[in-house]
């Protein structure tokens, strides 16, 4: 199984700065690296919670985590990670991390079924003890459904007539591993398209991958629930490789950092009317790789950082 390199890691710390004694939330352990240098930051006094929906990254990153310090790692999706802090007495914490998506072991692992790499049975379920899987996606959404999550989520031009032959190769008989799936991919794209850089399979893998974990849902339940988990001068930093991805987290800290009004009113407003609002920008723009990290590593080449801060 290959190893996961840590995305923006120097970053993600620049900007989190954990303080020994702190409270930390990773809501995506994977095998602990970012959550490792997290943990070495806190010291023995600090306490990192740790989220991963995966059972396999919850063992695989415990045993790495164990010894450095102290930790929980909790098996749940992190879109309810404020109820699971409150579960155990703690209201609020001084930093959140997420690097999003699909850890390497998962890619690379033939068996879980979310690379077009290995032929293997449709699955890309992160937490394997739910019931959808991508096998339902593809054979059971409807024509227009899948139309709608391959455009959206895929950002593939081609989706409608992807689509279209899923629907009808199914209906001959049901598309049951990831080569069918490709083979059916393929048969829709036009000549110029299978030419171009990039595997054709990537996009609609990618939407699949994000039906079947309700991966937007999570994502926005976190960015609505997060502001009032984070203690006074608490950051949170987010790791997005989707540019869809990026949009939504861009729009709702530019909602928790910007005073209303501030950029669009014609008469300015006077000083003492200005609300301060409730976060400050740690970043201006996004953070991205250099060009060393992308010489090491590939897929960091999409990665974009975002990180705010609540006003003291
Ligand atoms: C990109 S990897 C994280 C890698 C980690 N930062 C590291 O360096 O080892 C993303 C991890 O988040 C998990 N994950 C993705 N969405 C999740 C969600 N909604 N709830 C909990 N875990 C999730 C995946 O199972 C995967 O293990």
């Amino acid at each position: 199984m290959s190893e996961h390199i840590p995305v923006l890691l120097k970053e993600s710390l620049e900007v989190l700065n954990p303080k020994p004694g702190e409270v930390f939330v990773d809501l995506t352990l994977g095998r602990a690296g970012h959550s490792s240098e997290i943990l070495k930051r806190l010291g023995s006094e600090g306490m990192l919670y740790c989220f991963d929906r995966d059972e396999q990254a919850i063992i695989e990153g415990s045993a790495i985590l164990e010894k450095i310090g102290r930790f929980e790692a909790i098996r749940a999706n992190f879109a309810s990670f404020a109820e699971e802090l409150r579960k155990r007495g703690i209201n609020q914490v001084d930093g959140i991390f997420a690097d999003l998506g699909v850890s390497s072991p998962q890619f690379d692992d033939p068996e879980r079924g979310f690379s077009y790499r290995f032929d293997a049975r449709l699955d890309m379920r992160m937490d394997r003890s739910q019931t959808l899987t991508a096998f339902d996606v593809v054979n059971t959404y409807s024509l227009n459904d899948l139309a709608r999550i391959i455009a959206d989520y895929g950002e593939d031009r081609d989706a409608y007539a992807i689509a279209k032959q899923i629907v009808k190769r199914r209906a001959i008989e049901p598309i049951v591993t990831t080569f069918q799936l490709v083979e059916a991919i393929k048969s829709a794209k036009p000549a110029k398209a299978l030419r171009s850089k990039g595997h054709p399979a990537k996009q609609t893998f990618q939407a699949i991958r994000i039906e079947v974990n309700h991966e937007k849902e999570a994502l926005e339940r976190l960015l609505e629930t997060f502001a009032p988990a984070l203690r006074p001068g608490g950051r949170i930093a987010i790791i997005t490789f989707m540019s869809l991805d990026d949009r939504i987290v861009k729009r709702a800290f530019a909602s928790l950092t910007e005073v209303e009004g501030s950029r669009h009113d014609a008469i300015p407003m006077r000083p003492e009317e200005v609300k301060f609002p409730p976060f400050i920008k740690v970043t201006r723009k996004p953070l991205v790789a250099t060009g060393e990290e992308l010489l090491l590593n590939r897929r960091a080449q999409s990665a974009k950082l975002r990180a705010i801060a609540k006003r003291p």
